[in-house]
């Protein structure tokens, strides 16, 4: 307890004399086009209050007039702050400064110079839409935000065979409209475009790129292709067809079937029997004289002989086409 108000009273005494927090370090500004975002680090130490931080501009030319100073954040715990709002002059050049606070402590400044027109990266294009036709391509490139404060800003399209990429050509744009003309046709190629100023010595990255076949020749040139291409192809299907019927011709039309007597298909030859069998029931009866019948009791083979005949007749015929059709 006594350690505690010993403590308590020796922070008083050192927040009296001066600033004890540690101040921030590594303040870098990211400023990438119109987007200016400042960065520090910040080592956290136990503190019975939390940490924030307050950040400030003024031009450069005035650092010393503490009045002239502007607030761009305050009470935020983040190890950032967005100097976008700010609208900072994009000529102009500015000292920046952070630092931490806790409570009634507040750590010392840290400053940086910031002078955007120097320090901003450009962004390459946000997005590229390629339009292909027979020789062209025609790119329309999402304008930069930068062409309001670089007049000089221009687009840089390189482009390639996807199958050459070694041989890169490089043509530049005013505008966001660039056509690359004389292209071959029916060739992929691929496009990446960044933006550059020549006044400010600055370009940015290269979209990541973009593939795209150009188209080719007029269908009618197309069509003809096509033909002169499938004459040999008909030519070769048409002998192997040829060829195919001679072979078929040969082997599936054996001596036997050519040297086979026209005559009724098997139906025919089944209804024939069957006719004849139909024939056959009525011829008995009129042969079923009373007489015959008591002949036939005592001599029942006698009708037989004609029976079989005429059974036999028709199992000739049938079996004389038997072996044909099954071979
Ligand atoms: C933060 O602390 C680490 C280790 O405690 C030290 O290595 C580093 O240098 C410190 N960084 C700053 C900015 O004080
Ligand atoms: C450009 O590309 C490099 C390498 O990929 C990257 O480190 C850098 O941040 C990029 N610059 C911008 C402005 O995006």
């Amino acid at each position: 307890m006594a350690l505690h108000i010993d403590l308590k009273l020796t922070l008083l005494l050192i927040m009296a004399v001066s600033a004890s927090l540690p101040a921030p370090q590594n303040v870098k500004m990211i400023a990438m086009d119109m987007n200016y975002m400042l960065h520090w680090d910040w080592n956290y130490t136990q503190l019975e209050n939390p940490v924030t931080f307050t950040t400030d501009y003024v031009y450069w030319n005035v650092q010393d007039n503490e009045s002239s100073y502007k607030r761009a954040c305050e009470g935020s715990s983040e190890c950032w702050c967005d100097f976008t709002p700010s609208g900072l002059y994009f000529s102009g050049s500015f000292l920046l400064r952070v630092r931490a606070e806790a409570g009634l402590q507040h750590s010392n400044w840290t400053t940086k110079r910031f002078t955007p027109d120097e320090d901003v990266l450009l962004m390459s294009p946000s997005s590229v839409s390629v339009k292909a036709d027979r020789d062209v391509l025609t790119l329309t490139i999402s304008k930069t935000v930068m062409s309001d404060v670089m007049k000089d800003l221009k687009y840089r399209v390189q482009y390639w065979e996807r199958l050459k990429p070694e041989q890169k050509h490089v043509a530049d744009y005013d505008s966001t409209h660039a056509p690359l003309s004389s292209l071959k046709s029916w060739t992929e190629y691929c496009v990446q475009v960044s933006v550059f100023s020549l006044e400010y010595s600055k370009s940015s990255n290269y979209t990541s790129p973009q593939c795209v076949s150009t188209t080719g020749q007029p269908l009618v040139w197309l069509i003809i292709l096509l033909v002169l291409c499938s004459i040999p192809l008909l030519g070769a299907f048409l002998y192997k067809c040829h060829k195919f019927r001679r072979k078929f011709s040969v082997f599936t039309a054996p001596e036997s079937i050519h040297a086979f007597p026209p005559g009724p298909l098997l139906l025919e030859v089944q209804e024939e029997y069957c006719t004849v069998a139909l024939v056959i029931t009525p011829a008995i009866q009129p042969t079923h004289t009373l007489e015959e019948e008591q002949e036939q009791e005592h001599d029942p083979e006698l009708q037989a002989p004609e029976f079989t005949d005429n059974w036999s007749a028709g199992s000739v015929q049938d079996s004389g086409f038997g072996p044909g059709l099954e071979s």
